[in-house]
């Protein structure tokens, strides 16, 4: 029997449900708007055996399918293949009587956001993330783009999907490196705004990689949770929704000097320790949370630590961050867990040393020691630790929130 599923609003005008639930793939026409009576399926060869299944349950219930494979990843987010799709809208005639169903990851759904919210000036897409990254992150909240010469996500529009659908199960194909690289973002959320997050995670950090087991639809829905409210709370991106970069300013940093090789989540772990240099050498955090963020994302078997040696081309790619206002330097930094802050224009000396921290970690791991660190969170309040160094830390860390100097 699949657990029932949860559905979170995402308070948009209109707003819409992001529901997650295993089996939801299944039935998915309990999630597609009631008045489509045809669909363009577009999806990439790797999820090829998650869209066979949906093809003949959508026929048989009265809906005309068309299917659209697009290229693997980022060759997706081209101009090329959104020219080739719109032509397929158009032999295939889609309109605002029927729609685009996403189903694959976020360069799927970006890609398909994108052609959805520009054919007929706007036609409805439901997405069916495939990849971590894409159910609590990608797929949420509307930004849809593809790439340029100039760089990544340059042109695109806003369009929130009808209904977003995360079915868990079709996570068991996606490779465990994806799976690992979708935690960064997860972790972020629990930093952010839902430290319950990272109580789960301390719970069983390698169960958590488990798409099979109970930990991962649980921080699937709360990192939806997450994203959804603030999105719901900023949905142009014209403030709060700044908070959700916590990371990337850094992580799309070393993105851009490792020319793309590297996937999203590994380059956000990084920033997010980056970041938490920043704020403890500027004393906006306690140290012991850098301690935190370093030995949770570890636990999981992200990366905390970048090549040294690099300083020059990281800050002149930080410098041209689109997500920096005019010519202000923009960052997200944590006061606490919970509390980000936006500041702004960091000077550059502070930035290298953190710089050079993350850099000057890599041959002291694990850093600093567990025992030095003190957790905000306690015990796991409502899922057993699964195994017992897990256990063994919760304990550790117990009562640390309440000893905490307010
Ligand atoms: N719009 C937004 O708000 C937003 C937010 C974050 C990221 N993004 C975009 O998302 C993209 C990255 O998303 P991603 O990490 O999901 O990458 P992706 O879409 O490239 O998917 C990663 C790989 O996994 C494969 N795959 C997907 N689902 C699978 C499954 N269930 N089984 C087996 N293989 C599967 C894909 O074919 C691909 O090779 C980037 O283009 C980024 O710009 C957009």
């Amino acid at each position: 029997m699949d657990e029932p599923a949860t559905s979170i609003e995402v308070k948009t005008a209109p707003p819409y449900q992001v529901t997650v639930g295993a089996g939801t793939l299944r039935r998915l026409l309990d999630f597609m708007p009631a008045d489509w009576d045809h669909a363009m399926i577009v999806f990439p060869a790797a999820v090829s055996r998650w869209v066979l299944s949906l093809v003949d349950y959508l026929r048989d219930n009265g809906v005309e399918v068309h299917l659209l494979a697009v290229p693997d990843g980022e060759a997706a987010k081209s101009l090329r293949v959104a020219e080739a799709a719109w032509a397929r809208l158009g032999e295939a005639m889609v309109n605002r009587g029927g729609g685009v169903v996403a189903v694959g990851g976020g360069a799927t759904t970006d890609l398909a956001g994108f052609i959805a919210g520009t054919w007929q000036r706007g036609v409805r897409v439901l997405h069916v993330p495939t990849t971590l990254l894409a159910m609590v992150d990608a797929a949420i909240g509307g930004k849809a783009a593809i790439n340029t010469e100039q760089g990544k996500n340059l042109v695109g529009v806003f369009h929130q999907p009808t209904a977003v659908v995360c079915d868990p199960d079709v996570l068991s194909t996606l490779p465990r490196e994806h799976i690992v690289s979708g935690m960064a973002e997860i972790i972020k959320a629990g930093l952010i705004k839902d430290p319950a997050i990272l109580d789960v995670v301390w719970s069983g950090p390698q169960e958590t990689l488990n798409p099979g087991g109970p930990l991962l639809p649980e921080l699937i829905r709360r990192a939806v949770a997450v994203k959804a409210d603030v999105v719901g709370q900023d949905p142009h991106e014209s403030g709060l929704r700044a908070i959700l970069n916590y990371g990337h300013t850094f992580g799309h940093a070393i993105e851009q000097a490792e020319h793309y090789e590297w996937l999203h989540g590994n380059a956000v772990a990084v920033g997010m320790v980056f970041a938490a240099e920043v704020a403890v050498r500027s004393g906006v955090m306690d140290p012991s949370l850098l301690g935190l963020h370093r030995e949770i994302l570890t636990s999981v078997g992200l990366p905390t630590s970048y090549k040294a040696g690099r300083w020059e081309s990281l800050w002149q790619a930080m410098r041209r961050d689109k997500k920096n206002l005019g010519r202000t330097r923009r960052m997200v930094l944590l006061e606490d867990v919970g509390r980000p802050v936006v500041v702004q224009n960091v000077p550059e000396a502070l930035l290298e040393e953190a710089y050079q921290a993350v850099a000057a970690a890599r041959s002291s791991l694990p850093y600093p020691k567990a025992q030095s660190l003190e957790n905000p969170y306690g015990q796991v309040p409502y899922i057993p630790p699964v195994d017992e160094e897990a256990a063994e830390r919760a304990q550790r860390f117990a009562g640390w929130r309440e000893a905490r100097p307010q």
